[in-house]
């Protein structure tokens, strides 16, 4: 563990020498990476980053929405454990602002399996080299932490003002839901998909 605390912080380090503006595009990650990926990997947990390297441990560097959001700090440092079983597709984040119990469950659709399924395989014939990975796995400053804050938000307040720049009702009941869901998924692109499993691939050399 001290080595791989050790790993991550010389990558830190180094990605701030690296010119990742550069290189994020020129290796085919797309302009808005940051919020592609912080809506991939929001609501991981350590099964889900399992199904990329089974070496994944609660010590794992990828930034996640704390699912407990009455707590003060809304970003966890590491995906969690969750005792779900296998079944990572059924993974339900129950949050509970003001009273109400909102069933998210969908969100986590692609945490693990799709982006493996759709997307890793020509990732991994094609992987990114290792600035790129230093750039992606530094979620401190490039954005993707800030993102996954921005993720915690919407769900606190129930009332992001915008996804795709459009408005968006308040999380409510089933009709609002649907609303989201829709924009949700939008998310889930090919370009988006690619930039969370090169981000993930990157990611697995760390654990
Ligand atoms: C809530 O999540 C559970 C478990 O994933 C699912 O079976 C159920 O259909 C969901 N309910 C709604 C209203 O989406
Ligand atoms: C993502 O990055 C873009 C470009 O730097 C920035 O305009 C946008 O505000 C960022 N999104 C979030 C949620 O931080």
């Amino acid at each position: 563990m001290q080595f791989l605390l050790l790993g991550l912080c010389v990558a830190v380090t180094a990605a701030q020498t690296l010119d990742c503006g550069r290189a994020f595009p020129q290796a085919g990650i797309s302009r808005n990476y940051n919020e592609t990926i912080a809506h991939a990997i929001h609501a991981m947990t350590v099964t889900g980053l399992k199904i990329f390297n089974p070496k994944a441990t609660a010590v794992n560097y990828v930034p996640t929405v704390n699912q407990d959001l009455n707590q003060p700090e809304t970003v966890l440092a590491h995906a969690p454990e969750v005792p779900l079983g296998n079944d990572f597709s059924t993974l339900t984040m129950n949050i509970v602002p003001i009273g109400r119990q909102w069933n998210v469950s969908l969100t986590c659709s692609i945490c693990g399996t799709s982006v493996r399924e759709s997307a890793s395989p020509e990732v991994e014939k094609n992987p990114p080299s290792d600035d790129v990975c230093i750039c992606l796995a530094s979620t401190d400053v490039n954005g993707i932490k800030r993102a996954v804050g921005w993720v915690a938000d919407h769900y606190k307040t129930g009332t992001p003002i915008t996804l795709l720049n459009r408005p968006i009702p308040k999380l409510a009941d089933a009709a609002s839901w649907a609303v989201w869901k829709d924009r949700l998924l939008h998310y889930y692109t090919p370009e988006a998909l690619r930039d969370a499993a090169m981000y993930l691939h990157c990611m697995s050399k760390f654990w």
